[in-house]
């Protein structure tokens, strides 16, 4: 598999992803399609739910699209989720209205031997649909980011059967059953590599890995739940796919996020909200591109406060490779105006 199919890397954002510095940092946004989109909500009261708008490529080439058509970003990211992986895997995947995703919770050995990976290929089939269509669409500056959830993450909703704030069922799983959370890792592992490998194949020109629950996290488990899952992935991806640039997304490692950068090797790192980016700037190697950090609430708001806070994200990561983004996804009622007067500022140059 070769970089961008042999194109030469001159989309801004894989250029800046790959180390260089632009004028204009490049941008896009986490969750940039999505419910504050009139068109998109129309789309998916179409679809029916979700999960089906998601698994109908026809559909979701025209949702991933929707954002760059008012906005024109540097980038599309494939619309799916992360919980793609534990349905391709046989676990039973629904996303409940004002609920959010359920599944069958994992809760010992029995729920692990439901898991498939022979389902992978053909229930990420659609996916991989909507890949090629979305790049076929796309111009010769705009790139196509593909997207895993991190294992941990994506481990933690496996176990526990739905989101929350503290982990404590995948936690208790992990201290209490050591051989078998470490089956569960593996087996999440491997099918996300191949996930990962299928839409670069597909056409994806970088990958983001989102750890959003990398917070809270002892030491050895977040070495072993995080680290050492994504330090593999990244080297395989690296090695099967070369050129292709990973950006990692550990939201909320705080004090763990030089460490995460050093031992994943990462090419880049999506800063959550709560980084503060002098720090970032003087501490993290200066050759890795940093995305962020935007509070997603600042867009809510708009006005001349986001567009401030947007010019000092800007001039604190000057000199910088900077991929601008949020620091996690727009929450629902996002106003499209305040996302446009966002992207305007954001096409000039300082
Ligand atoms: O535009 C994009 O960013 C690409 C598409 C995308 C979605 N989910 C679409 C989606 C991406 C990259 C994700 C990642 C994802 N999914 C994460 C990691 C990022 C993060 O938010 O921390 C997580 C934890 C999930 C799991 C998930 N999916 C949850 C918790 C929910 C419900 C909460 C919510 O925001 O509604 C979803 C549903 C989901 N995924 C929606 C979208 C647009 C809303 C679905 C709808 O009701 O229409």
């Amino acid at each position: 598999m070769e970089a961008g199919h042999g194109d030469n890397p001159v989309k801004p954002l894989i250029r800046t992803l790959r180390g260089e510095v632009l004028d204009r940092p490049p941008f896009w946004f986490m969750r940039q399609a999505g419910r504050y989109l009139p068109e998109y909500r129309a789309l998916r009261a179409e679809a029916g739910s979700f999960l089906d708008l998601v698994l109908n490529p026809e559909f979701a080439i025209e949702v991933t699209l929707q954002p760059l058509r008012r906005f024109h970003m540097d980038a599309a990211i494939l619309f799916s989720d992360i919980l793609i992986v534990p349905y391709a895997l046989g676990q039973s995947l629904a996303f409940l209205e004002g609920e959010g995703p359920v599944l069958d919770p994992i809760e010992g050995r029995s729920g692990l031997s439901r898991l498939d990976s022979d389902l992978v290929s053909t229930r990420i089939a659609p996916v991989l649909e909507t890949v090629r269509g979305v790049r076929a669409a796309l111009d010769s500056q705009t790139a196509l980011i593909g997207f895993c959830g991190g294992v941990w993450t994506v481990a933690s909703y496996m176990i526990a059967g739905r989101g929350g704030d503290d982990q404590a069922a995948a936690k208790s799983f992990a201290y209490r059953d050591n051989e078998g959370f470490s089956d569960l890792l593996e087996c999440l592992e491997s099918a996300t590599l191949a996930y990962c490998l299928a839409q670069i194949e597909a056409g994806a020109e970088a990958i983001q890995i989102f750890e959003s629950w990398a917070s809270n996290l002892p030491e050895p488990l977040f070495e072993r739940a995080v680290i050492a899952p994504t330090a593999r992935l990244t080297a395989h991806i690296r090695e099967r796919a070369p050129g292709i640039p990973v950006i990692g997304f550990p939201r909320g490692a705080g004090g763990a996020l030089a460490r995460y950068v050093e031992r994943t090797g990462v090419d880049a790192v999506s800063l959550d909200t709560g980084v503060p980016l002098g720090w970032a700037r003087e501490t993290l190697p200066p050759s890795l591109a940093l995305q962020g950090n935007l509070d997603p609430l600042h867009v809510v708001a708009g006005g001349e406060g986001m567009i401030a806070e947007a010019r000092r994200i800007r001039e604190v990561l000057q000199g910088r490779p900077h991929v601008f983004n949020l620091g996690h996804g727009f929450v629902p009622g996002t106003p499209v105006a305040h996302v446009e007067a966002l992207a305007d500022f954001l096409h000039r140059p300082l």
